[in-house]
């Protein structure tokens, strides 16, 4: 990658609850018993205990990074009380990290929540906030000389969406929009306290935190309404939670996380509680092809262009901190990094200060309702034995770390 190329970090992603296995403190754990669920997580990839061997696979692939995240449920698994074998244990993964080269960045919250958080009422509660600050305070104590790069919480939006509105992830409370107005709230502020946690633990952190972003577009745009519902619900996905960090935005982000997927048609269909936000185009009546991936996400390289110039308003470093896809088609998975790198790259040419580009993710893994359906990995892994075997994309992501690491490459 061209412009600060020493500093540029490339890797992978996971979230603790979709690779650790057994988290059986937290919210989804709860939510995977309850058998409203077709799949559960079970021993997801046990990172918990693999965590060595699948550093030694980033290095073996030329990454320089690894995004991880923290499971809050190990860490407080009761309110107020500190698991010391669990810190002790992410202050080894991260030194196995550091050991292999490896810059780790690290989530505070990645979705889900220890089981007596949520159960009480979880981020609606005013006093959410306060135990947040408590707990990224104790990481930050426990962990911050360790780590440079810090994410708070994990997409918000996506969250409050699932949670809130269609409600089918814990707490599961469809159609409460009130809740969910408050939820958001309560979370960036919560980004705020964990920033100022952090940052008084270490002068030189980057503290950010990760959002949710996809590439709106009217799908009709000599229409005015198209044009409308998409500016709003541009403004409802992309812009709502930074205004909700305060006046300043910048003064509480030292970079912004970029998790890209997808780009989003929208038309005006008046229709439903959310007909305010338009509706998503499912019709077939586009010029060119549309492609999508086995969730049903479009596949759109410009987007990342599109998204990285949009954030750059910010004035703030920027990070891919998640891009991928879920495909049993390598050719495919090949040509989405090639053209999501191409579209980085000209971002970057065009002066925008992108920091780093992180695939989603490392191995297949646990996909929240898609249980293990979803293959977004770079390794496949085989459930029964648990052995990782990096597919051929993976050779090709090798290939673009190494040939973009240096300047002139
Ligand atoms: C993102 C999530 C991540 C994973 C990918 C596919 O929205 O942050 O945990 O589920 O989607």
């Amino acid at each position: 990658m061209s412009g600060p190329r020493s500093a540029f970090l490339w890797g992978a992603a996971t979230a603790s609850h979709q690779v650790e296995g057994g988290n059986r403190w937290n919210d989804w754990w709860e939510f995977e018993q309850s058998g409203r669920l077709p799949y559960r997580s079970e021993e997801a990839c046990r990172h918990y205990e693999l965590y060595e061997s699948d550093f030694d696979l980033a290095r073996s692939l030329s990454h320089n990074a690894q995004r991880i995240s923290l499971e809050w449920s190990r860490i407080e698994p009761i309110e107020g009380l500190w698991n010391i074998a669990a810190i002790t244990h992410y202050r080894r993964v991260i030194a196995a990290m550091r050991a292999r080269g490896l810059e780790p960045v690290v989530t505070l919250q990645h979705f889900t929540c220890p089981a007596w958080f949520t159960r009480g009422g979880g981020w609606t509660r005013a006093d959410s906030v306060r135990r947040f600050r408590r707990y990224a305070g104790y990481v930050a104590a426990q962990l911050g000389a360790d780590v440079r790069y810090w994410l708070t919480i994990n997409e918000p939006t996506v969250f409050i969406k699932h949670a809130y509105v269609t409600g089918d992830w814990p707490p599961c409370m469809p159609g409460s929009w009130f809740k969910a107005l408050l939820a958001m709230f309560h979370m960036c502020r919560a980004h705020v306290a964990g920033y100022r946690e952090l940052h008084s633990r270490r002068a030189d952190a980057m503290v950010g935190f990760a959002h949710s972003a996809p590439f709106v577009q009217p799908c009709r745009p000599g229409k005015l309404r198209d044009r409308l519902a998409a500016r709003l619900r541009d403004f409802v996905l992309n812009d709502i939670c930074f205004l909700m960090m305060g006046p300043a935005p910048r003064r509480v982000l030292d970079f912004v996380g970029i998790n890209y997927y997808t780009r989003q048609l929208v038309v005006w269909r008046p229709k439903g509680a959310a007909w305010l936000f338009g509706s998503e185009c499912t019709a077939d009546h586009h010029a060119a092809p549309r492609a999508f991936n086995t969730l049903g996400w479009e596949i759109y390289p410009a987007g990342l262009e599109g998204i990285l110039r949009r954030f750059g308003k910010y004035g703030r470093p920027l990070m891919i901190t998640e891009n991928g896809i879920a495909t049993s088609d390598e050719d495919e998975r090949t040509r989405y990094l090639d053209t999501h790198v191409a579209s980085l790259q000209k971002a970057v040419d065009s002066g925008i200060d992108v920091r780093g580009y992180f695939y989603w993710t490392l191995m297949d893994n646990y996909e929240w309702t898609a249980g293990y359906t979803a293959k977004f990995g770079l390794a496949a892994v085989d459930r029964q034995s648990q052995e990782r075997s990096p597919r051929p994309a993976a050779l090709r992501f090798k290939e673009l770390c190494e040939r973009t690491r240096h300047p002139g490459g």
